[in-house]
């Protein structure tokens, strides 16, 4: 980016002459893919070039596009990291070439220098509104919970649990009776079920499930049906995203509730780096969206309706 354009100040201009990489995961759920969408849609609104590198869900081929970015001297990077920790060398790479990093959806175990700052849910607030549903939904009856986390080391996995822990803390009636990772995929989240459901009276001793993410609630509703279960009814189900296909599950009465996350995490990243190139101004270090919870009471049918085709 020519330093005539920053002086110019002018937005439509800077942004026909940005190149930005985006590392992103994968494609590992609905929501990935709608993120994929709108960061792509974001950037043609604003006429940036968007390198865009899918990693697989592999840290090291993430690695290996940001260090692709920085030799192509991009104008920024835009990262949604896999896991927490391992990122500083990567990161200092970046800094000392002058590219910002900006953090998208997920944390790194990092110092906070090294990016420009980081567009994100706040994940323990997430599996907080989980847990205090469910406390509220089952007031003083005995609840046996099963948790599908995230990706192993992940942040979302890590903060999602410590949120929903703390809100049923002081709950005796509530625990958690099994927790295993289903990787934020739906398959994986069918498969753990299956395995829960077998070990716990074929589901029968089951009173809730709790999916750090929609996919894998979906993949669980299903093991359950083929257990011969309700979900929803014998099995309560409770998950994070707000994806259609939950809000669909809703409708068919087999879904309780979700906590929307939005997958527009490009547009305050994109605006955070436009006033940052443009004017020196340094943005807030944690942009934290919305953690809104939906039950069916929420007109789920229009919630489908609303985002179906929104990149999802
Ligand atoms: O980091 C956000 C999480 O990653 C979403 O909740 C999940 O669906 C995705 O795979």
């Amino acid at each position: 980016l020519s330093a005539s354009v920053i002086a110019l100040g002018c937005s439509s201009a800077m942004a026909a002459d940005l190149t930005v990489g985006f590392s992103q995961i994968g494609s590992e759920s609905g929501w990935r893919a709608a993120e994929t969408s709108v960061t792509k849609l974001e950037a043609e609104k604003r006429g940036i070039e968007l390198k865009f590198a899918d990693a697989q869900q592999k840290q090291e081929n993430q690695i290996k596009a940001i260090r692709g970015f920085i030799a192509q001297g991009v104008d920024a990077i835009l990262v949604a990291p896999v896991v927490a920790t391992g990122w500083e060398d990567v990161l200092t790479e970046a800094k000392e070439a002058e590219i910002p990093v900006i953090l998208l959806d997920r944390g790194v175990d990092a110092p906070q220098d090294l990016y420009l700052t980081s567009v994100a849910s706040d994940q323990v607030k997430e599996g907080r509104v989980a847990g205090e549903w469910l406390v509220n939904t089952v007031g003083d009856k005995p609840c046996k919970v099963v948790e599908l986390q995230g990706t192993v080391g992940s942040t979302p996995a890590i903060n999602r649990k410590k949120g929903f822990e703390e809100a049923i803390a002081g709950k005796s009636n509530i625990s958690i009776a099994r927790s295993q990772t289903g990787d934020f995929t739906r398959a994986k989240g069918k498969e753990v079920m299956e395995g829960f459901l077998k070990a716990e009276n074929g589901g029968k001793d089951i009173c809730a499930m709790y999916a750090h993410n929609d996919d894998m609630a979906v993949g669980a509703i299903q093991a359950i049906k083929d257990a011969g279960l309700k979900p929803g009814t014998d099995i309560l189900v409770v998950s994070i995203d707000a994806v259609p296909d939950i809000f669909a599950a809703m409708v068919a009465g087999e879904a309780n509730a979700t906590v929307e996350l939005t997958p527009n995490m490009a547009g305050p990243a994109f605006d955070a780096l436009d006033a940052f190139l443009k004017d020196g101004k340094q943005p807030e270090k944690f942009i934290i969206t919305e953690s809104k919870l939906y039950t069916p009471a929420d007109n789920p049918q229009g919630e489908y309706d609303n985002r179906k085709g929104l990149g999802y």
